[in-house]
């Protein structure tokens, strides 16, 4: 995943994660089309799938959205991702114990689909409220974020 730099606020941060993450699906997806035999090959972009969301869901769960909850952005939209986050690790879990082959590729589809969903959520409903919140300093958020994601990204290198 390209490195995030210190120049995006926070939104801009986390959807330049959503974005990478979508790369890597569709790199997936693209060697499951390619060579559908070679499912070994394409296991570790799922499993470099499941890194990058771990650290991003984790980096949303401590910074972000209590930042948002504190500035009093919509409670439910908060809730509501905070379940999608603990639908996709039951998926992840699900992945990462999982043998190459059809199974494997369900599950990395299922999760594309439900990152797909989630993303939207994010960017069409929960981004444009934190950008309305007067109290919420999404550059110096975006500074936490970045120094959490270099930091949990540096412990599982
Ligand atoms: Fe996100
Ligand atoms: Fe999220």
């Amino acid at each position: 995943m390209p490195t995030n730099t210190p120049d995006k606020d926070a939104c801009e941060l986390l959807d330049a994660d959503h974005i990478a993450v979508k790369h890597l699906f569709v790199d997936y997806a693209r060697h499951a089309f390619a060579a559908p035999e070679a499912a070994a090959e394409r296991q570790p972009i799922a499993l470099e799938i499941c890194s990058e969301l771990t650290v991003h869901a984790q980096i949303e769960e401590e910074i972000f959205y209590p930042a948002l909850r504190d500035a009093g952005v919509a409670d439910d939209l908060l809730q509501e991702a905070q379940a999608e986050h603990q639908q996709a690790k039951e998926l992840v879990a699900q992945i990462q114990s999982a043998s190459p082959g059809p199974a494997l590729d369900d599950l990395v589809a299922t999760l594309a689909r439900a990152v797909e969903h989630h993303v939207k959520e994010e960017r069409d409903h929960l981004f444009p409220k934190a950008r309305a919140a007067a109290d919420l300093d999404l550059e110096a958020l975006g500074a936490q974020l970045l120094e959490r994601q270099q930091a949990l990204e540096a412990a599982v290198a």
